[in-house]
């Protein structure tokens, strides 16, 4: 689902022509529909949906022409033979008249596609599967894809960000990664710009356990093989959907009446279930500060394998490399990927460039959780990167950090202290209001940075533009802000 005004406009159009033929709003690019004519029955051009969703960054991710309500992942993984079976059904709404739609979908072999119930062609692309239906998508319709496949799932080998996907490990398999990873192991339109509700339905050989996002559904096992359900009902990025299939320690709970669920490798030490145990008391403090715990669910999942270095903040259930633990408790990294929950998860990326929106504000709630816990404060973390950072983090510009500084020391370091340099111009009432509006008025969607600043000015009152500019986009040290 979008939450742009593009559907708005589309609609009211359909409202203003009163016909089923659009002009000049394909999403697409590509040639619109003809204008109505006399005949009675109007005819309509049918284009390809485009194989990219626009990023500026990440041209290929996603794609366009349509915007998907929900998935349904259905998928059996055998370790011993890494082999991966699966249907996934994807229910979307046409944005553009269709001939033929992509999903991303990377390695696989597409054994079947139908959409509405009907056979469709289907082929492949590098990691696009383009569909063709028996006839062609109308702007404006609802349509259902069901999609079987199979296959060695692969993990994705981005140059400079590392690997992300679907790893096997001895005794399962990690679904994990930034910025893509989902389409390693079901069809997707694999761009935060189009979030969606999942239902994930996962059989394993029994003795194992499948974790993924949001709500547990209950276990069920069968002739050797048990299945294990899981629903996210509030709409996620693709990236932030994960299973993580092995052997695990499990702690289950309620709370605030929402169910925890958290699974540790059983290889990892006694710190890191300690510290997953956080999870709850580190959500309820970021609460005070953000607003309510944007989702149905909380836990955390901490894997062992050695090519995870690092945690992500998969929704409602972050992933968390047991790296993070081997020195004893880290609440930190606790505190940063609940933060994502807010920031990134509820309020999710438009576009991959505005990163810093994600990882400035996850950064911000580490100093400010390291506050709370008395171990430092939000003050001395600034001071002191503003004093020693390196001369690259003032070179590189959060807002504007180009691809392969994505998860760059600026994008979250100088990130944060674009948020503690509002704070010191517009003061502390005025900066807690400003974060808590954009969780609020921004929840389940998608933003910019403009958005962002927009809504700081409005909400302090003050012109923040060139604090922005000299903070997200300058390269060089901007001067110690003043109390506006
Ligand atoms: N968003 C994650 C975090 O800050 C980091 C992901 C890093 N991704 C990667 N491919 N190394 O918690
Ligand atoms: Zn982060």
């Amino acid at each position: 689902m979008r939450v742009t005004r593009r559907r708005l406009r589309v609609g009211a159009a359909l409202l203003v022509t009163g016909a089923l033929v659009l002009s000049g709003c394909d999403s697409t690019g590509t040639e619109a529909a003809p204008s109505p004519s006399a005949s009675p029955t109007p005819s309509r051009t049918f284009t390809a949906g485009a194989p990219g969703a626009g990023d500026a960054y990440f041209p290929s991710y996603g794609n366009g022409g349509y915007d998907v309500a929900r998935y349904a992942v259905k998928v059996r993984y055998d370790p011993a033979k890494d082999h991966l079976t699966g249907t996934t059904t994807v229910q979307a709404t046409a944005t553009a008249d269709l001939s033929t739609f992509n999903l991303d979908l990377a390695g696989l072999t597409v054994t079947a596609v139908t959409v509405d119930g009907a056979p469709a062609t289907h082929r492949r692309e590098r990691n696009e599967l383009v569909i063709k239906p028996a006839s062609g998508l109308v702007n404006g319709n609802g349509f259902v894809a069901e999609i079987t496949y199979e296959g060695v799932p692969k993990p994705l080998r981005n140059e400079t960000l590392g690997e992300g996907g679907f790893l096997h490990t001895p005794d399962g398999a990690i679904a994990l990664g930034q910025p893509e990873s989902a389409s390693t192991w079901y069809p997707v339109n694999d761009h935060p710009s189009d979030k969606a509700t999942y239902d994930f339905e996962v059989t394993v050989p029994d003795g194992l356990t499948a974790v993924s996002n949001g709500v547990p559904g209950g276990k069920a096992s069968k002739d050797g093989w048990t299945t294990w359900k899981w629903s996210e009902k509030s709409p996620m990025a693709s990236y932030l959907s994960t299973l993580v299939i092995g052997q695990f320690r499990i702690t289950t709970a309620t709370h605030r009446g929402k169910p925890v669920y958290s699974a540790v490798a059983i290889a990892a030490n006694g710190s890191a279930d300690s510290s997953i145990a956080e999870t709850t008391e580190v959500a309820d403090y970021l609460e005070t500060v953000f607003g309510p715990y944007p989702f149905d669910a909380y836990g955390g999942v901490v894997v062992s394998d050695n090519r995870i270095s690092y945690a992500l903040e998969t929704q409602s259930r972050p992933v968390y490399s047991a790296g993070f633990f081997r020195q004893g408790v880290n609440t930190e990294v606790v505190a940063h990927e609940l933060a994502h929950q807010w920031f990134g998860d509820s309020v999710s990326l438009g576009r991959w460039e505005d990163i810093w929106l994600n990882e400035g504000f996850a950064t911000y709630a580490e100093w400010l959780w390291a506050e709370h816990t008395r171990k430092s404060t939000a003050k001395a973390a600034f001071d002191s990167r503003y004093a020693g950072a390196s001369a690259k983090l003032w070179k590189t510009p959060p807002g504007k950090p180009g691809a392969k500084e994505l998860f760059s020391e600026s994008v979250y370091q100088r990130g944060g202290m674009t948020l503690h340099a509002l704070r010191m111009s517009v003061g502390d009432k005025a900066f807690f209001q400003i974060v808590r509006a954009w969780a609020a008025e921004k929840h389940n969607g998608t933003a910019t940075t403009a958005e962002f600043v927009a809504l700081a000015e409005r909400v302090s009152g003050k012109q923040l533009d060139a604090l922005f500019d000299a903070w997200l986009y300058g390269t060089q040290r901007p001067a110690l802000p003043r109390r506006l």
